[in-house]
């Protein structure tokens, strides 16, 4: 792809703007050459403004969505996009959520322009496990990871009855929540239907890749292997 197209798709600017930048010579190369549209240069030889330039499509990010932030573009209030450069907001192929946390939900978020990654993720099929810890209104009742796990919970409203789910007790308001599935509310609807309340949730991981130590409204680019560990298995969490 010609250079002037690949950096505007990435939300430099429109064509015209990026062919300015170049007779600007705020396009150069590792060492600080002055590059020329016509130039063949490997992406990651490319800086703008003495920056590199940003990832090329196949981008996933993994952010840590802080509370009151919400997965839309649109939303009037604070979005996940606001914490990126605002350029990602327009890159060609769109960014977009793998699905959503709620507004009061924190934790791992991932982000992609990878169409058909973005589906192996978040089809049913894939059984990609999402693990939420949440802090409860109530002390759990002892019975709430039998039912979870039994293929049976019903959520209101719903035909089909949840897939089977895993439950940690970590404390007597406290636990750790996996699920395969996505539908609405999930987490705080499960334990609704138990009698209880979420207080506070986060998703600490999707499948093997966890949130670890990233700071709330952080974020980062993961490479390949990283993206693979979405569908391994997290190892068992010591007893
Ligand atoms: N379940 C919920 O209830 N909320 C989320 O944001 C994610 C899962």
């Amino acid at each position: 792809m010609k250079l002037v197209k690949l950096i505007a798709n990435l939300g430099y600017g429109s064509r015209k703007d990026v062919a300015w930048m170049f007779r600007e010579g705020r396009i150069t190369g590792a060492d600080g050459e002055v590059l020329y549209a016509d130039d063949k240069v490997e992406h990651a030889q490319i800086f703008i403004d003495g920056e590199p330039l940003d990832p090329p499509p196949g981008l996933v990010l993994m952010m840590h969505k802080p509370l009151g932030v919400t997965c839309s573009r649109k939303d009037p209030g604070r979005v996940v996009y606001d914490l990126l450069p605002p350029r990602y907001r327009i890159r060609e192929p769109a960014l977009s959520t793998v699905g959503r946390l709620d507004r009061d939900t924190s934790g791992l978020l991932l982000l992609t322009d990878d169409g058909a990654l973005l589906h192996r993720i978040i089809s049913p099929r894939a059984n990609v496990a999402k693990v939420y810890e949440a802090t409860l209104a109530e002390d759990l009742r002892g019975g709430e990871a039998a039912l979870f796990a039994s293929g049976t919970l019903l959520l209101e409203s719903e035909t089909t009855p949840l897939a089977p789910a895993t439950l940690e007790v970590l404390g007597p308001r406290h636990a750790r929540l996996t699920v395969t599935e996505g539908r609405y509310h999930q987490v705080r609807r499960m334990f609704a239907a138990t009698g209880n309340h979420v207080e506070t949730l986060r998703r600490v991981a999707i499948g093997a890749l966890a949130l670890g130590e990233l700071a709330p409204g952080a974020w980062c680019a993961l490479d390949a292997e990283e993206v693979e560990r979405i569908f391994a298995t997290m190892p068992a969490s010591p007893a």
